[in-house]
């Protein structure tokens, strides 16, 4: 299903706003969050689903102790979501975010987006606080999986989750930061110096209530930073931002593209 907007148009004043502090010299960080892959069709974290799996509450799902009780569910709830993401592609704000990266001095990426989307848009270097949907690694020695068999051109099946190969025991599981997991310390490193060293820092298609990404942004704030908001709907963070843009990721950033190439 996907989400309703409150505004589906950006303000024109705020998109102004937002372009004059993309000078040149600009040291942008952005963080995205689910709603940025929502105009890619992939329906957002906390969004009800329609079908079979609306019966479940993610947040039961993408634990540990539901894969070791239920390993075949857990894992036909992943190759579902694999199918949906490998049936999508970037929309317009991936693709204006590489855009943007190429007018500023810097450009950091930090994703809790699982799908991969901003890489298939051409974004390199991106830090990705939540892992990747589509690397398998054994649930026991997390060790990666090479998976030649899965192409693009090839359905993700439900099933149990194949061995592992790397351990007798190990089952594939998808290489994501599931509930009660840690974040990799070098990605989460990353983004604490992306967010203290930054001029503007923008929040993007998250609902900012899951830590510690919810944090960056107001430490980029603490270290003098600018923080803006893109999002339809109101956040945890918004009281805290210096702009904010009630809209669609696309929609805003086609419109400050267009406000930037005009200048
Ligand atoms: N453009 C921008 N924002 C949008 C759009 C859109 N087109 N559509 C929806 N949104 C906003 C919603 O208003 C909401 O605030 O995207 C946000 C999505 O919120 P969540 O589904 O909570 O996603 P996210 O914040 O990324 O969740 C963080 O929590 O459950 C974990 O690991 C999961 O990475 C996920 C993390």
């Amino acid at each position: 299903m996907m989400p309703h907007y409150i505004n589906a148009t950006p303000d024109p004043s705020r998109i102004m706003a937002l372009a004059a502090l993309m000078r040149p010299e600009c040291r942008l960080t952005i963080l995205t969050g689910a709603g940025m892959s929502a105009d890619s069709g992939i329906g957002t974290f906390r969004d009800t689903e329609d079908g079979y799996w609306s019966q479940f509450d993610p947040r039961d799902l993408a634990t540990k102790s539901a894969f070791l009780a239920h390993p075949e569910r857990v894992w036909s709830w992943y190759q579902w979501r694999r199918e949906q993401i490998r049936n999508a592609t970037p929309n317009r704000g991936h693709l204006n975010i590489v855009a943007l990266g190429e007018r500023l001095q810097s450009l950091t990426l930090v994703t809790q987006n699982v799908d991969g989307l901003h890489q298939m848009a051409g974004s390199d270097e991106v830090i990705e606080l939540h892992g990747n949907i589509m690397r398998s690694k054994c649930h026991l020695s997390h060790q990666f999986i090479r998976e030649q068999k899965w192409h693009p051109d090839v359905a993700y099946l439900p099933g149990p989750p194949p061995p592992s190969g790397h351990h007798p025991d190990g089952l594939a599981r998808p290489d994501v930061v599931w509930f009660g997991e840690s974040l990799s310390p070098n990605q989460i490193e990353q983004a604490i110096q992306a967010s203290c060293h930054c001029d503007l820092f923008l929040s993007i298609g998250t609902s900012s209530v899951v830590e510690p990404a919810a944090t960056l942004a107001l430490l980029a704030k603490s270290h003098g930073a600018c923080v803006a908001e893109i999002n339809p709907q109101e956040t945890p963070l918004s009281a805290r931002c210096d702009l904010i843009i009630r809209a669609g990721a696309s929609d805003t950033f086609d419109a400050l593209m267009s406000t930037l190439d005009a200048d």
